[in-house]
């Protein structure tokens, strides 16, 4: 065993990281015998901040004390309680302030602006996404086709290489240029969520602009965990949900990204009520007015409950600082990588990428005897304490959140697959 695999060596690690204190703002689920679990699943949802409870204690007096005064009473503010969340989205998306949003769910985002986005023609209407997709997003597409009166074969799915579970850039960018002057979108995710492959975004936004696509993301596994400069890299429009590296709580209020080039364009958009203007919003005039900027893209007030984790969480990425806390992540996952290697070889099967620049916290993994099956191995896991994720056929995710995870809870988990694997019938 080398000295790095020993858990005195994963504490020092801790130890020697002044962003270990953060973990102190979460708190960490424990078993039905007490002991603390170790938990690598904030790419599925991330644990609660301390604080969350407060926040939402807060506000459920607010509503207890004011009612419907809550909205517009100085101190509980409801109505700009987005406007509050969006410089840190603003600033994990790498993105203007006018350009995020943080609204609705994911899937609905993601709807509302390929209304506005998503305009096909008949000679441009193919629509371009990864053969592994998250299903969502695939019904998500598959009806906007159908909506608009196209039929499967206007989705065309960008697969791996036979015998490859990753994407090449190269395959995607040439998929692109095939499809040239048919494909109105190109939809695909800032870290994919079955092998968190992280895609180069720049380079594929560019190429669907070249061919005069527009470029759209999925950034549920990319927010709060890559660092991330939509702006920059031109991307047209982006969503993501707010439960996973965001710490939001389950089903948490969403967000959404809409470059500052496409503010006076006149896009048509699927409007409501709160996407106009807090000026005139309670004017109910016969036409509104809406926002100019991302928030022009809400439609229903918001679901507050599922907000105000936010401002326990948000914060934390303001303290820590997103290159620091992408510099952390690398550093642990870089160590759960060499410790699965280190200490499991070849009964383990990383899928994730090897280089760190093209992954972000999570590693997805097969271990020995779970290809096409190994559910049981996966339980054995949950129940010796290791909270992480099953995807089927046979994925099993680990993602060190940088914002509470610790090396410690590296080596617990290592610890406990090698012990499930021990423990498994040859
Ligand atoms: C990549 C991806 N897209 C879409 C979704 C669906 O999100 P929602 O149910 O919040 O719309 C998820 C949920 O985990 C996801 O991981």
């Amino acid at each position: 065993m080398s000295s790095d695999a020993s858990l005195e060596s994963a504490q020092a690690q801790d130890a020697a990281d002044p962003l270990s204190r953060l973990r102190a703002a979460f708190h960490v689920p424990a078993t039905p015998d007490g002991r603390p679990v170790t938990y690598l699943c904030g790419n599925s949802l991330g644990l609660q901040p301390r604080r969350a409870m407060d926040e939402v204690a807060k506000f459920m007096q607010e509503w207890q004390q004011l009612g419907v005064l809550g909205y517009h009473d100085p101190g509980a503010d409801w109505l700009n309680l987005h406007e509050r969340l969006a410089p840190t989205a603003a600033a994990l998306a790498g993105a203007q302030l006018p350009e995020v949003v943080v609204m609705h769910s994911l899937t609905i985002n993601l709807h509302l602006l390929m209304a506005s986005f998503y305009r096909p023609t008949r000679e441009r209407h193919r629509i371009l996404i990864e053969q592994n997709a998250f299903p969502s997003d695939r019904y998500a597409v598959a009806s906007q086709l159908e909506w608009h009166g196209y039929g499967r074969e206007a989705l065309v799915q960008v697969a791996a290489r036979p015998g490859q579970q990753l994407l090449q850039e190269d395959d995607i960018a040439a998929a692109i240029e095939r499809e040239g002057g048919r494909l109105a979108l190109v939809l695909l995710p800032g870290v994919q969520y079955l092998t968190g492959q992280r895609l180069d975004l720049a380079r594929l936004i560019a190429a669907a602009h070249r061919v005069g696509a527009v470029a759209g993301l999925d950034l549920a596994h990319a927010m709060g965990n890559v660092p991330l400069a939509l702006h920059d890299w031109g991307a047209d429009f982006a969503a993501w949900c707010s439960y996973k590296y965001l710490n939001g709580g389950p089903g948490a209020t969403a967000g959404a990204f809409v470059h500052e080039r496409h503010f006076d364009a006149g896009l048509p958009k699927l409007a409501g009520w709160w996407g106009n203007e807090l000026a005139t919003r309670f004017d109910f005039a016969e036409s509104m007015k809406p926002y100019r900027g991302a928030a022009g893209w809400q439609v229903s007030n918001h679901p507050l409950l599922g907000m105000v984790p936010l401002l326990a969480s948000f914060p934390l990425f303001d303290e820590a600082g997103m290159g620091a806390l992408a510099a952390r992540s690398r550093a642990l996952t870089g160590y759960l990588e060499r410790q699965l290697d280190e200490r499991l070889g070849a009964r383990i099967e990383i899928l994730t990428p090897r280089d760190p620049a093209r992954r972000g916290a999570q590693l997805s993994v097969r271990l020995a005897g779970s290809r096409g099956g190994g559910r049981a191995l996966f339980d054995g896991l949950i129940s010796r304490g290791l909270t992480c994720d099953w995807r089927e056929p046979d994925v099993i995710r680990l993602a060190p959140a940088p914002l509470y995870n610790s090396y410690e809870d590296c080596w617990r988990a290592v610890s406990i697959v090698e012990d499930a694997l021990n423990a498994a019938p040859a």
